[in-house]
């Protein structure tokens, strides 16, 4: 049987993440990549033993592809899943889905027209300690859901901005600090605790220059359960701090600095059973991306590569498919326009 071909579309930095990720999965290839810039898909694929295509049509209509990674700016991850829909090849898009709820459900609406797999990359989903908390979130063991807080406060120098033309522009990064970076601690706030029934939010542009989008955000936020919680995002504190989840309930909570348990109370546990759960997610591997968006490893990607496979061979679902995937984008999308017209959102 021949492998499993991927495409990727997008030759930058997360493709790198995605091409390691593949070459350490048994049963998957990775057979050819394309970019806007031929000389830097040919230069990637002379680098990752594997071929370079001219178009997106090209790309996705290769025999031996099965499904496309989509790792392009943001706000061009609509047209390489389209030309992936239309080939009729299973689509894996990088977070986030698209930059406007409105290109979301036009690529969830191509994916369901040609009846192909549509998933979005949220690698922090696939941690095992976030997995935890969101067990014992919706399985009631923290009591009522109280607090839900999520706060990235996070350094991207200057040269960061200016080294990719797309980066801080509303158009392809389609917002700044939380569309970007702390979208990943939204996605995991809103899974783990509900989705979010209003939001109140102040956004501005501190530190950065020449960006057009916002360096640094606050929100505050009634989610549909009642719980109350705020969302801190910043990439212009030097010299950057790890990402914080914390989530309180009547009887419990976790507290989770960069995908490490810090805090572990369980409803009826005794401090024994506390004490093992936090060894047990209280150590392991930390991104260390607060400071170097480099700082990478493709572990949690191939997790979730993994179960895209899954889900494409076996018909398993997707823990984050398209309809997840636009969650985060909506509520980024409120957060904006409760900043913009200084009023809250509820029709998130
Ligand atoms: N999951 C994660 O933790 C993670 C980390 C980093 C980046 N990402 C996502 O991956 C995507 C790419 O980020 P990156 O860090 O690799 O960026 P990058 O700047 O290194 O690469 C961007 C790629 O998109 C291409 N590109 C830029 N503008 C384009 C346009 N107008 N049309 C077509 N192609 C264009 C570039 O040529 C390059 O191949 C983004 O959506 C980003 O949010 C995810």
């Amino acid at each position: 049987m021949r492998p499993f071909g991927f495409a990727i579309a997008g030759t930058g930095a997360i493709a790198r993440v995605h091409r390691d990720a593949i070459a350490n999965i048994p049963g998957a290839k990775l057979v050819a990549v394309w970019s806007r810039t031929p000389e830097r898909a040919a230069a990637f694929a002379a680098e990752s033993g594997c071929e370079a295509e001219p178009t997106l049509e090209a790309l996705a209509g290769r025999d031996d592809v099965d499904a496309v990674i989509v790792t392009t700016a943001s706000g061009y991850h609509l047209e390489p899943a389209l030309a992936a829909a239309k080939a009729g090849k299973h689509i894996l898009v990088e977070k986030p889905l698209e930059v406007t709820t409105e290109r979301c459900d036009a690529m969830i609406e191509a994916a369901r027209e040609h009846n192909v797999k549509l998933g979005c990359i949220f690698q922090s989903r696939f941690a095992p300690v976030n997995r935890r908390v969101h067990q014992a979130a919706t399985a009631g063991e923290f009591g009522r859901l109280v607090l839900g807080d999520a706060y990235v406060k996070w350094y991207r120098s200057q040269e960061y901005y200016d080294q990719g033309a797309w980066r801080g522009t509303w158009q392809l990064d389609g917002g700044g600090a939380l569309m970007n970076q702390a979208i990943h601690q939204v996605d995991l706030l809103q899974w783990i605790m509900g989705p979010v029934a209003w939001v109140s939010a102040q956004t501005d542009t501190l530190a950065r220059e020449g960006i057009e989008v916002e360096d640094t955000a606050v929100a505050v936020l009634r989610f549909a359960s009642g719980a109350l919680g705020v969302i801190e995002a910043t990439t212009s504190i030097y010299p950057g701090y790890p990402k914080r989840l914390e989530i309180h309930g009547s009887a419990g909570g976790a507290v989770v600095v960069d995908d490490v348990l810090t805090e572990w109370t369980a409803a009826g546990a005794s401090e024994e059973e506390n004490r093992k759960v936090l060894e047990e997610f209280g150590g392991g591997e930390r991104s260390g991306t607060f400071a170097d968006p480099m700082a990478l490893s493709f572990q949690r990607h191939k997790l979730q590569i993994e179960e895209f496979m899954q889900a494409v061979t076996e018909g398993t679902p997707l823990t984050v498919d398209g309809e997840e995937g636009r969650k985060s984008v909506a509520l980024i999308e409120a957060i904006y326009r409760s900043a913009r017209t200084g009023e809250p959102v509820t029709d998130i």
